[in-house]
């Protein structure tokens, strides 16, 4: 069966003090609960070898926000897949909205990356999510369709099982204005029929599939409930091991 998950995205936030302090508090605090979901926290790259060094990998995953599309080689500034699991990191955020909207990433790109993450090891956590034009003239569902067919169809079964995805609506990432459990339910199961009409029941009835887009303490409880939303990946509410925790503990 699926795995409940909650990950954080810390995406470009904390000096490496500040991440380390963090993610000890997230430690610290999984100690004295008896989470009931998997439990990640995805830092900026320059904090991942230090944070792997003070977490109790048992108890909480690590990962990347990214990784490059190329193995190795002359692309200055870039970090990649096998870099990321040197740290020690486990997890790959990949395809996040903010890298399609502000760092031109393309399906095509995604598939690199997807490829190189699964072959060094790291699980991706994939991301789709259409923006609010595409909600509100109804093209939703097939934006997000096209996203998973484009950069996940041409894996095997075997590989596409071993990926996280995360539906997160654009309009709703850092908005405030979440995506009520109805509306997060309706496109997970269609995602979910999405990917048992290319891989077959049981792969789709085993993947996990994330809600991301204001995602808090007050609202995570209505959206967990939901049959096929299982975890979430939460921004700004992962900056503070309280308010992540009470996402975490909406799992009961
Ligand atoms: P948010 O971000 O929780 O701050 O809306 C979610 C995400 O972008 O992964």
């Amino acid at each position: 069966m699926r795995k409940n998950i909650v990950a954080g995205n810390w995406k470009m936030n904390t000096t490496l003090p500040e991440g380390l302090e963090l993610a000890k508090n997230v430690n610290k605090a999984l100690e004295n609960v008896d989470a009931k979901c998997d439990v990640i926290i995805c830092t900026p790259f320059t904090h991942l070898a230090s944070v792997n060094a003070v977490i109790d990998k048992n108890k909480l995953g690590l990962g990347a926000e990214n990784c490059a599309d190329h193995r190795s080689g002359a692309y200055t500034g870039e970090i990649s897949a096998p870099m990321v699991a040197s740290t020690g990191a486990t997890y790959v955020i990949l395809g996040h909205s903010e890298r399609r909207q502000y760092y031109g990433e393309t399906s095509e790109t995604l598939k690199e990356k997807v490829a190189l993450a699964l072959e060094n090891g790291l699980t991706p956590i994939f991301c789709i999510g259409e923006v609010l034009e595409e909600r509100e003239n109804g093209t939703a569902f097939d934006v997000v369709k096209a996203q998973i067919e484009e950069a996940l169809f041409n894996l095997s079964a075997e590989d596409f099982g071993k990926l996280i995805l995360a539906y997160e609506p654009v309009w709703a990432i850092g908005t405030g204005k979440t995506a009520t459990d109805d509306q997060a339910e309706e496109m997970h199961a269609f995602i979910r029929g999405v990917i048992a009409d290319k891989y077959g029941k049981e792969v789709a009835e085993n993947t996990s599939i994330l809600y991301g887009g204001s995602c808090k303490p007050s609202n995570a409880k209505a959206l967990f409930a939901k049959p096929n939303v299982d975890g979430g990946l939460i921004g700004g509410a992962a900056l503070d091991a309280d308010s992540f925790m009470g996402i975490v503990t909406a799992f009961e």
